[in-house]
């Protein structure tokens, strides 16, 4: 069995990195947000709208727990924030999981969601002066959990392919 987590900020490559990964080692992806969104029927955006973000990270702490609590093997994507509530980060390295945080600096942040702002609920109403001093805070306050991870993997300037190379390396 065996269980790798990628984390890291919103439009750090989460999701694309799990899925050429999961290609490579022929072991399933699974995307924590994408998850909770066909549980509830309900785009994350939605969600927030509609219950409220603590609502949301209860909801997701749940559904990444009994992800978690499986025995199967997986690639799992998390949220931006899902390390960073509810004591989640304990289970990076929990029962043999290996996680990686993909780190991006501020400006490759910035550069990629000011194009990609849509769906994304604590973004998405953000002009550009706004949207950089979000990310340079809220990358500030959630680095102490990202870091919580097995190991921490360089995004800038990287290809897909050079980050699931480096990544693959470290599972070896
Ligand atoms: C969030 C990131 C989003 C999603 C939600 C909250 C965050 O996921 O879980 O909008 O708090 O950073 P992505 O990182 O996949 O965009």
């Amino acid at each position: 069995m065996r269980k790798v987590i990628i984390i890291g900020y919103m439009g750090s490559g989460k999701s694309t990195i799990a899925r050429l990964l999961s290609e490579k080692m022929q072991v399933k992806a699974l995307d924590l947000d994408q998850i909770i969104e066909n549980h509830t029927g309900v785009a994350i955006k939605n969600i927030f709208e509609a219950e409220g973000e603590i609502y949301f990270r209860k909801l997701e702490s749940k559904i990444f727990r009994e992800i978690m609590d499986s025995d199967e093997s997986f690639i799992l994507s998390l949220g931006g924030g899902t390390p960073c509530y509810a004591n989640n980060h304990e289970l990076l390295n929990a029962g043999g999981a290996v996680s990686f945080y993909l780190k991006c600096s501020i400006e490759t942040l910035y550069q990629r969601l000011h194009l990609a702002k849509e769906g994304r609920p604590l973004i998405a109403a953000k002009d550009e002066g706004q949207l950089k001093e979000f990310i340079a805070k809220s990358l500030f306050d959630r680095s102490f959990y990202y870091n919580q991870a097995s190991y921490a993997i360089s995004a800038d300037g990287r290809s897909a392919d050079e980050i699931v190379a480096d990544i693959w390396e470290r599972l070896a």
